[in-house]
């Protein structure tokens, strides 16, 4: 017997699918069959995804296909925009995976005491509020929908254990993994399962500009299997999360984290992961 995750027929939206973890997700998620619509701010970032997962559903290996949408989700009513330009264009909406996370431009880890209401406000509309809005629109076109769905949150494996000078950030994502039980009981009458899945510390762009060596053996040290996490490792648990053979599964926090959440708190970080 053969085991198939089957996404055919399906309309995914993934947020922030211009580079790292959110560009797997999307372009996993298309090959499992999905209609993927890839957002991201920078447009020629969203458009080289979609064109890299067009270009596959051409190949052997034919999967879903994609299209971007470039907004900039700090604006809540480019949100409300998104989300209804997305159900215009496919008619439906049934897997939204809400990624953008991570600090915004110009803020640094810090000393709790160092942090201002201005860090807090900032970080905590990036990895938070940002995210809930995203969920808030996705629920109500699902629930418009009247088919179900599935809206998967973007968390961190900084939310297992403390995170010494990236309170904030890891205090705003622990707060998604709680939305998702409230969203989850609320929404799943009405087939709609909600989930927050983390990665381990992954070298994406981001993370790879911040990170020198030493800061990268320190965590391959203390991590369970010895190494970070790959690109595609959070997407190929996505892809699962998703789909109809997880479908009794709902209102959790899911890592992937090559084990990083049972080694003691992490060394002080030089920015978030
Ligand atoms: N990389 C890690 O080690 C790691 C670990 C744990 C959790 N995470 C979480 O995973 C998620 C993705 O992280 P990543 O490392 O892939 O990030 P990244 O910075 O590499 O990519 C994020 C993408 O989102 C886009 N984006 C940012 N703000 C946006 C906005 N307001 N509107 C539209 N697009 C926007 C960026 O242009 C970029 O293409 C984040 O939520 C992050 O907190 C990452």
């Amino acid at each position: 017997m053969t085991i198939e995750i089957d996404h055919r027929g399906q309309v995914a939206l993934v947020t922030g699918a211009g580079a790292g973890i959110g560009r797997e997700i999307a372009r996993w998620l298309a090959r499992a069959g999905a209609t993927v619509v890839v957002n991201d701010l920078r447009a020629n970032h969203a458009e080289a995804v979609v064109a890299e997962i067009n270009r596959e559903a051409d190949g052997p290996a034919a999967g879903g296909s994609a299209s971007a949408m470039v907004a900039d989700l700090r604006d809540d009513d480019a949100i409300d925009a998104l989300v209804a330009a997305v159900v215009a264009e496919h008619g439906r909406l049934d897997l939204a995976v809400n990624n953008i996370g991570m600090l915004p431009r110009g803020r640094r880890p810090k000393r709790f005491v160092d942090y201002r209401g201005d860090d807090w406000r900032d970080i905590v509309d990036q990895n938070l509020t940002l995210a809930a809005l995203c969920g808030r629109a996705e629920a109500e076109a699902m629930l418009a929908g009247g088919q179900g769905g599935v809206i998967l949150f973007v968390s961190s494996g900084e939310t297992t254990r403390p995170s010494p000078f990236n309170s904030i950030y890891a205090a705003a994502k622990a707060g998604i993994n709680h939305l998702v039980t409230s969203m989850a009981t609320e929404l799943g009458p009405n087939g709609i399962r909600v989930l927050a899945v983390a990665p381990g510390t992954t070298l994406t762009e981001t993370v790879a500009a911040a990170f020198d060596d030493d800061r990268v053996a320190a965590i391959v040290e203390s991590t369970p299997l010895r190494r970070m996490v790959e690109h595609d490792e959070l997407a190929r648990l996505s892809v699962f999360l998703t789909s109809d053979l997880a479908r009794c599964i709902t209102g959790q926090l899911i890592l992937a984290d090559a084990g990083a959440h049972l080694s003691r708190t992490r060394p002080a970080n030089q920015t978030p992961g």
